[in-house]
């Protein structure tokens, strides 16, 4: 004969199982939740590198440009950019499911050629560093050039048209 208490402790029990299944499957959605932030922090460091090195291309850019004069400091900014070449695969290993980024999965499946590409980059970074602290100054104009030759060597083939990036995309959707 099943009394009332047996009754009252069967319904704990569902109770309890009830409560256990919720708790996993609330901390498996914190976990994909967690999972999704990740991405977008790995994301938004990936970014964070680009725009120092874009940052130091564009000084480079107003110095010669504009005829600044201002000893070393082309050779630094080149140098700062060469440093940043180091921190590119490391930053972008990891493949994300994140959507606001303009990395496409190009880099992941032809992983070799993204790194020749950060070699490519590194080493033109160098080169401007080397013309820009020696002796003949006609020799950093060209060098300045190849190196922003070197960033439309990988975007061009890693990295979405402004057309399709995801800024655009955010905007379109905000205008809607
Ligand atoms: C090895 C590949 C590679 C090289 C070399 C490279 N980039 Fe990039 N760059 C990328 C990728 C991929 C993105 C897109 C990142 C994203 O949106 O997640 C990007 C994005 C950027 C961005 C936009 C950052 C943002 O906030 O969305 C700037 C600016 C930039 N790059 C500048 C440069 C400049 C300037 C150079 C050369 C001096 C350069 N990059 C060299 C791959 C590269």
């Amino acid at each position: 004969m099943i009394g009332f208490d047996s009754v009252r402790s069967i319904s704990f029990l569902r109770l309890a199982l009830a409560a256990f299944v919720l708790s996993s499957l609330g901390s498996g959605l914190a976990h994909e939740v967690r999972a999704d932030d990740m991405d977008d922090a790995h994301v938004k460091y990936r970014q964070s590198v680009m725009e120092g090195i874009g940052a130091n291309m564009g000084a480079i850019g107003d110095i010669l440009k504009n005829g600044l004069v201002l000893p070393g400091h082309v050779a630094n900014h080149a140098g700062q950019m060469a440093d940043s070449s180091e921190l590119i695969a490391a930053a972008f290993k990891q493949k994300t499911k994140s959507t606001q980024t303009d990395a496409k999965p190009e880099i992941w499946k032809d992983w070799t050629q993204f790194e020749s590409a950060i070699a490519d980059f590194a080493t033109a970074a160098k080169d401007l560093q080397k013309a820009a602290s020696g002796p003949d100054a006609s020799a950093v104009m060209p060098a300045y050039k190849a190196l922003g030759k070197s960033c439309g060597g990988c975007h061009k083939k890693f990295r979405k048209p402004k057309e399709e990036s995801f800024r655009k995309m955010n905007m379109d959707h905000d205008h809607k």
